[in-house]
């Protein structure tokens, strides 16, 4: 099985940006597309000679909402040959992100059946989640996890655990007057900080203005397990999972 976790991937990053965004957003995004970058990657997001495929694409389908695409974009690779794009607002960026998911989903194949997800080992899973996994430090069967299998389907349950429902982002700020701000974070890269603290206001800092940055993501977690799963421990985990009625 040692496709399985691509096949994941697959089937469930496409799934979860599909419910983010409708079809006005994928419209504005295709004619986007067209004009800005389908010289180089092909109108329908192929690729050409020039520029790699992006509906087939190992960052589109990791990808969930912008998160990854989003900053390539704007900056660019500009020694690679692919140009930044600092004039695209973000809602033209993430319209274009939409198009490129909604370009994925139409080119994939068939579903896999999802009993076909069913064939793991639930006591190995058990030892997982409170051994190796540590899923015990943040959840128990008895508590918050308890009847969780009642709520998904098998494959929302998988979905469920490798990228649970976004969470607020947690920032605070510490000024060089030594005051103190927190909120919730709308943007950060290496320059720039942004968030709406508690009384609704925007703020945006310069990183280098600031003495200290802290961001706190609930999910840090889970999206660095992501990539220490082995197909078993996904599997061992589902079913699992699955018996938390
Ligand atoms: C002048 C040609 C050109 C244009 C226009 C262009 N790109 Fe690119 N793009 C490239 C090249 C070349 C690469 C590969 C760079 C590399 O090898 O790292 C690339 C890479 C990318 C990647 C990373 C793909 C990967 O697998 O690493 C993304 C995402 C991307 N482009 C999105 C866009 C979007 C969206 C637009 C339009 C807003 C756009 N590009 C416009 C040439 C272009
Ligand atoms: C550092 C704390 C932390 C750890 C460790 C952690 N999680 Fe989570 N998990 C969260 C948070 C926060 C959420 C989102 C809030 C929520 O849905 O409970 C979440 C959500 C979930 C959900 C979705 C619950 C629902 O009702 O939608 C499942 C299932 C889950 N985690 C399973 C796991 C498994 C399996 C592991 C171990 C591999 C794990 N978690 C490790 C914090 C953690």
């Amino acid at each position: 099985m040692r496709n399985t976790a691509a096949l994941f991937l697959l089937i469930v990053f496409p799934a979860m940006a599909q419910s983010r965004s409708d079809s006005a957003d994928i419209e504005r995004g295709r004619e986007l597309f067209a004009s800005n970058c389908g010289f180089c990657h092909g109108a329908q997001a192929m690729g050409t000679e020039q520029a790699p495929p992006l509906a087939r694409n190992r960052l589109t389908a990791q990808d969930r909402n912008g998160e990854i695409l989003g900053p390539i974009i704007q900056a660019g690779r500009p020694p690679q040959g692919m140009p930044a794009f600092p004039s695209l607002t973000a809602t033209q960026i993430s319209d274009i992100v939409s198009f490129l998911h909604a370009r994925a989903r139409e080119i994939r194949g068939p579903r896999v059946p999802e009993e076909s997800l069913l064939i793991g080992n639930a006591r190995a899973g058990e030892a997982y989640f409170n051994g190796t996994g540590n899923c015990s430090n943040c959840h128990s069967a008895a508590g918050d996890l308890k009847g969780v299998a009642s709520k998904y389907s098998p494959l929302l349950l998988v979905t469920a655990f490798l990228t649970p429902k976004p969470q607020a982002i947690q920032v605070n700020v510490i000024q060089e007057s030594g005051a103190a701000l927190s909120g919730v974070l709308i943007y950060a890269d290496e320059f720039v900080v942004s968030f709406r603290d508690s009384a609704g206001e925007y703020r945006s800092f310069s990183r280098g203005t600031l003495k200290s940055v802290r961001i706190d993501d609930p999910l840090a977690t889970h999206k660095q397990q992501m990539a220490r799963y082995s197909d078993d421990d996904i599997h061992n985990l589902l079913a699992y999972l699955i018996t938390l009625k």
